[in-house]
């Protein structure tokens, strides 16, 4: 059995501070086997931002996949949106903005859709897809194989319209060649979960995705701040929505789906 802390849209200059603090106690009460992270770590991809995104990320007790999201790029600040639109990010979170986990049960690969000219709906290059492939391809099935982005794959049931990430298919093309079960993103500060086929119909693998909300900020959409609690248990996958009610997280929905016949239903 895995477990997985999927947290989202930390937005860090807009964070809520005991929010914050709240977090960590849970994830050192928790203690994940990793905590996947999916983008927007900052408000306005500046230094102090950053180190505070940091620091945070420093007091978590797990292996961590992060990657950026579109505020992790400068929105203002031009010449550097376009010369240098992750340098922040490198130099203060991590210098590879797609971290590759892999154990004897659980393989995780972060993929950064964020791009200076595709601010809110993100692409993938073609590069990115060939290497979901080259990674996950030699893995074997028993291991369970997970993306993380920051933009989403399937529209988030309830949010005003938004647009899905660039070359989307192609990417869940190369995912479903690879063996992926489980797709993780943010953006939409909104929680949900389903499965990809019902909207990208050639798609023939059944594999799961799971939204996280914001985890930390004032940025709400409808909903308080959560998380995604993620037991993966083969043939078993549980998603928990932890939300912050006041002093601490508590479960507000949990979705159980099992695995028959290659298939992920609800249980
Ligand atoms: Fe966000
Ligand atoms: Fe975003």
């Amino acid at each position: 059995m895995k477990t997985i802390a999927h947290l989202s849209d930390l937005h860090f200059g807009r964070e809520d501070p005991s929010v914050v603090e709240g977090l960590v106690r849970e994830m050192e009460a928790k203690r994940p086997s990793l905590v996947a992270v999916s983008g927007d770590l900052t408000q306005r991809a500046r230094a102090g931002q950053f180190r505070a995104a940091r620091s945070f990320l420093d007091r978590l007790p797990a292996p961590i996949v992060v990657v950026p999201g579109n505020h992790d790029i400068p929105l203002f600040n031009v010449l550097q949106r376009w010369l240098s639109p992750l340098g922040g990010y490198t130099r203060h979170i991590n210098a590879d903005p797609e971290p590759f986990f892999h154990d004897d049960a659980l393989a995780v690969m972060g993929v950064n859709t964020a791009r200076p000219g595709k601010w809110s709906e993100g692409r993938l290059s073609e590069r990115q897809i060939e290497r979901i492939r080259d990674r996950f391809g030699p893995i074997p099935e028993r291991v369970f194989k997970v993306v993380v982005t920051h933009h989403p794959f399937i529209p988030v049931p309830g949010a005003r319209a938004h647009a899905l990430v660039e070359r989307g298919f192609q990417a869940l093309a190369a995912a479903e060649q690879s063996g992926v079960d489980l797709l993780l993103a943010g953006h939409v500060h909104m929680g949900s979960s389903g499965d990809v086929r019902p909207h990208y119909l050639s798609i023939r693998r059944s594999m799961l995705v799971a939204q996280a909300g914001t985890s930390t900020s004032h940025r709400h959409r409808g909903e308080p701040n959560t998380y995604n609690w993620i037991v993966v248990d083969p043939p078993h996958l549980s998603i928990d929505q932890r939300s912050w009610e006041g002093a601490a997280f508590e479960t507000r929905a949990v979705t159980r789906y099992v695995k028959h016949d290659d298939e992920w239903i609800k249980d």
